[in-house]
């Protein structure tokens, strides 16, 4: 990163900020992670070429990585089309026109694969009609991964060293970039992944999801399954209960999908007093404040259960446990884990 004095937006909210949260416990406060694989893929993009002077950005995108890319495009002064769907939150599509980009809702599901797949149909075709455009493609990309380099490097620097890394897993490129990293200098670091019931991202059949921004209905070409030491599910509730004792314990202002992993960080970490561990907080709470920082929105919606104090180890994971579970992954392929536990191999169709 440039010495200078000045940066532009992204590069300055690029970094997360290190929070102690106990003996061994640190959060890793982004504002917005997913600046990291934003910015890196699209500065590359145009050092290569991959970006001409009228190429205009495309990319399918509900969620953060689209205001990551709507903030980097505004920068650079790039078109930027992002296709979603109408789960979009209204707030989030005002902030992406406001930044310029221009933002395409598919209305209906595909048969297969629901939303996901439709909205990857419709950024084919509008790539098809526009040949001069780019797509970022986060889940398949390995410029996703290898942007958290300077994740890895900046722990490194703040705390000498990581024994266990934990995280909420979406597109894998987070996780396996950043511990990948972190492993690269011969470091012995543990992986620990946080998904939710019905992802396919460790083996479990497609389904309806609540928590939004971890969990997957397609597996992503970044998702390296070799990386993982364990993984924990929980659901919206634990979450959301997560999250909100994030904000009372820590003052600490985040996304469910931050109390996701502080949630099974903060019992590993008891569990491991010797290893130091982080926890990646991939944004800010804003956009939940009248959801998950509202008792009378989770009252209203059945999310009232108490939050259990530890996971039920499960043997086989490809079934949802419909609480707070954990299965020693043990850096296995998928295919390994689903022969192992005796199960079939949930349909891929529709896969990117
Ligand atoms: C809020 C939030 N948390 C976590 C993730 C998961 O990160 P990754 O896609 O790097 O696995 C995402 C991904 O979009 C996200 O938006």
């Amino acid at each position: 990163m440039a010495g200078n004095a000045y940066r532009d937006t992204t590069e300055a909210l690029l970094l997360p900020r290190i929070i102690r949260f106990g003996q061994n416990l640190y959060g890793a406060s982004f504002t917005l992670m997913k600046l990291v694989p934003a910015r890196h893929i699209l500065l590359k993009a145009e050092r290569t070429g991959a970006l001409g002077p009228r190429t205009e950005v495309v990319e399918t995108t509900s969620g953060t990585f689209g205001l990551a890319l709507a903030m980097q495009s505004a920068l650079m002064g790039r078109r930027l089309t992002l296709v979603s769907d109408p789960v979009i939150d209204a707030a989030l599509r005002r902030r992406l026109t406001d930044l310029g980009a221009r933002v395409e809702i598919c209305a209906e599901p595909a048969e297969i694969g629901g939303y996901q797949e439709a909205r990857l149909k419709r950024l084919a075709e509008i790539r098809a009609e526009r040949p001069d455009s780019f797509c970022p493609e986060q889940y398949d990309n390995p410029d996703n991964p290898a942007s958290y380099t300077v994740v890895a490097e900046h722990f490194e620097r703040a705390l000498g060293g990581v024994d266990c890394l934990v995280g909420p897993v979406g597109s894998g490129g987070s996780m396996c970039g950043t511990v990948g990293a972190l492993r690269s200098g011969g470091r012995p670091v543990t992986a620990i992944g946080v998904d939710t019931d019905h992802s396919v991202l460790f083996g479990q059949p497609d389904g309806t999801r609540t928590l939004r921004g971890l969990g997957n209905s397609l597996m992503p070409g970044n998702l390296d399954h070799r990386a993982f030491d364990e993984v924990h599910w929980c659901t919206a509730a634990e979450a959301y209960a997560a999250t909100r004792r994030l904000h009372a314990r820590h003052a600490l202002f985040q996304g469910p999908t931050s109390g996701a992993a502080y949630l099974a960080a903060r019992w590993w970490a008891a569990a491991h007093p010797n290893a130091r561990v982080v926890v990646m907080l991939p944004d800010e709470g804003y956009r939940y404040q009248e959801t998950v920082y509202d008792d009378g929105w989770l009252a209203s919606h059945g999310f009232t259960e108490p939050l259990p104090d530890a996971p039920v180890d499960v043997s086989d994971p490809t079934r949802p446990a419909g609480r707070w579970s954990r299965y020693a992954w043990g850096r296995r392929s998928l295919a390994e884990v689903i022969r192992a536990a005796g199960a079939s191999e949930p349909s891929r169709e529709g896969a990117p």
